[in-house]
């Protein structure tokens, strides 16, 4: 059996949609037939927190992954690594270098969801910028490493979405050709459901899906 990739949904920037996109990716993987886990690892415990209260409301898990609130996330991946196909690390933001290379030394793959108009363009190149120099650490080692970004919160026909490759070239990240856009239908999705479960925003959703696949290479 192949080894569970360990997949982070990252960034220095709060409210950017890593937790969001983390549940999203991580339902529509286990509703594929994959075995997949979030570890939840922020101290705010949203995913955990939204989960419960899932339960509470009597919704049914069978279709979902697991969640596990958890601060010792290599104490859980340790114990949990050959029971699933994907592992999720949900993460708080990570406000400086040493705090992301040490976060990140595990994962194979990270996806940072990026958006226009962040005022602190510095820090947004920092993150990337450690969160690469992790990946070639990782790949001195012979471990996979994969880096991309994802557009979130896009807004339609604003004259600066024309900007978004400038910005991500600024950044040094290769974006994803599917963007997510700003939509408050995605907030539907919670930890159990999916954005393909909503027509609204399932036509945007399912292609970035695709891709998250694709260049991930998730079978
Ligand atoms: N594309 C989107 N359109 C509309 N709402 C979104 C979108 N992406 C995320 N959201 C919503 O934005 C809010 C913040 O998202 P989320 O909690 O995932 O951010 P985060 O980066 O994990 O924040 P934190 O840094 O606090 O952990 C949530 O209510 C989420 O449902
Ligand atoms: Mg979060």
């Amino acid at each position: 059996m192949e080894e569970a990739r360990i997949i982070s949904i990252c960034s220095q920037k709060g409210g950017s949609g890593k937790s969001a996109i983390t549940s999203w990716v991580a339902n529509s993987l286990k509703r594929e037939g994959k075995r997949v886990l979030v570890v939840d690892a922020d101290g705010q415990r949203t995913i955990a927190k939204i989960r419960q209260r899932e339960v509470e409301q009597g919704f049914e898990l069978n279709q979902a992954c697991d969640v596990i609130a958890a601060d010792n996330v290599l104490e859980v991946l340790d114990e949990k690594f050959d029971d699933y196909d994907v592992i999720f690390i949900d993460l708080p933001r990570m406000t400086g270098a040493d705090e992301a290379v040490l976060a990140l030394s595990y994962c194979d793959i990270i996806l940072v969801p990026v958006r226009l108009g962040d005022s602190d363009v510095i820090s947004a190149f920092e993150f990337i910028n450690a969160a690469k120099k992790m990946g070639e650490v990782r790949r001195e080692k012979g471990l996979d490493f994969s880096l991309y970004g994802v557009q979130n919160f896009r807004k339609p026909n604003l004259r600066e979405n024309r900007q978004i490759d400038e910005y991500a070239a600024m950044l040094g990240v290769t974006l994803f050709s599917n963007p997510l856009p700003d939509k408050a239908d995605f907030m539907r999705a919670g930890t159990i459901n999916i954005p393909s479960d909503f027509p609204s925003v399932a036509d945007a959703y399912n292609p970035f899906f695709t891709e998250f696949k694709q260049r991930f290479q998730l079978p």
